[in-house]
């Protein structure tokens, strides 16, 4: 019996797939101030430029393909049923096109929500400010992804996943954004080994057992390898 690992993913993950990280150089922030595109406060403001921004995104990721990455952690998680928990911060969709399952904390492009009754479905290629619900039909439709000041979503589930883990890594994520930049410590607190794979060091680099530099498309497989080698040895 093998014992339950946690992937954290973040933006860099999917970098190699063409979409956009947030902080990095050039980097979707650098370029839409996020008050403006992702704020509760900025889609009341301006709803119009919320859904354009989302809906470009969308689209984008809609034509990305998952990558190397994304491959291995999906035959990782195949090769261990049940071992393997997968908590995104990505909202892109590519883990589920790999093949995984995946805890959504920060929700999914592909789905929108109703912010008057909570009934959430499958979003359409372009949204609009006066959708209607097609539950309750009020003209509340939002992206169901989780902005700056809300909650992630499933946090009692990742906590619990986070108290019972024996490794948890951090892929591609900058650790500047937090309820996830702080499962590192969780993970330790609760006993687990913790390594980090990023391009370069993150913010929380310090908090991990162990760091693991380089592109997430030759990092990622070559740490799956080793991991299997070792389950299966
Ligand atoms: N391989 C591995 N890591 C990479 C690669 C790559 N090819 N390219 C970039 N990175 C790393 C960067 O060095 C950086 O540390 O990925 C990280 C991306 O950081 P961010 O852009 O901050 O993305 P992320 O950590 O996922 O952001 C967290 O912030 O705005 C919110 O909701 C948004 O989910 C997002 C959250």
């Amino acid at each position: 019996m093998v014992d339950k690992i946690v992937i954290l993913t973040g933006a860099g993950l999917s970098a190699e797939s063409g979409l956009g990280t947030f902080r990095d150089k050039d980097g979707l922030w650098t370029r839409h101030p996020l008050e403006d595109v992702a704020t509760p406060e900025g889609f009341a403001r301006n709803p119009a430029l919320v859904h354009d921004f989302y809906n470009a995104r969308r689209t984008q990721a809609a034509g990305a393909e998952p990558n190397a990455a994304h491959r291995a952690l999906a035959r990782l998680q195949q090769g261990w049923p049940g071992a393997v928990v997968i908590v995104t911060q990505n909202v892109d969709g590519l883990h589920e096109k790999a093949g995984s399952t995946v805890i959504h904390m920060h929700g999914e492009l592909a789905r929108a929500l109703c912010h008057a009754c909570g009934h959430r479905w499958t979003a359409p290629q372009t949204m609009a400010p006066h959708d209607p619900c097609p539950a309750c039909t009020a003209k509340a439709t939002r992206p169901d992804v989780v902005w700056f000041g809300e909650m992630p979503y499933f946090m009692d589930e990742i906590a619990q996943h986070l108290e019972d883990c024996a490794l948890f890594a951090a892929i591609g994520t900058s650790g500047q954004v937090w309820p996830a930049a702080a499962f590192v410590q969780e993970a330790r607190l609760a006993g687990a080994q913790t390594v980090e794979l990023n391009l370069e060091p993150s913010e929380v680099s310090r908090a991990f057992h162990e760091r693991r530099i380089g592109p997430a498309t030759t990092i990622v497989p070559a740490w799956v390898d080793a991991l299997l080698k070792e389950w299966a040895g």
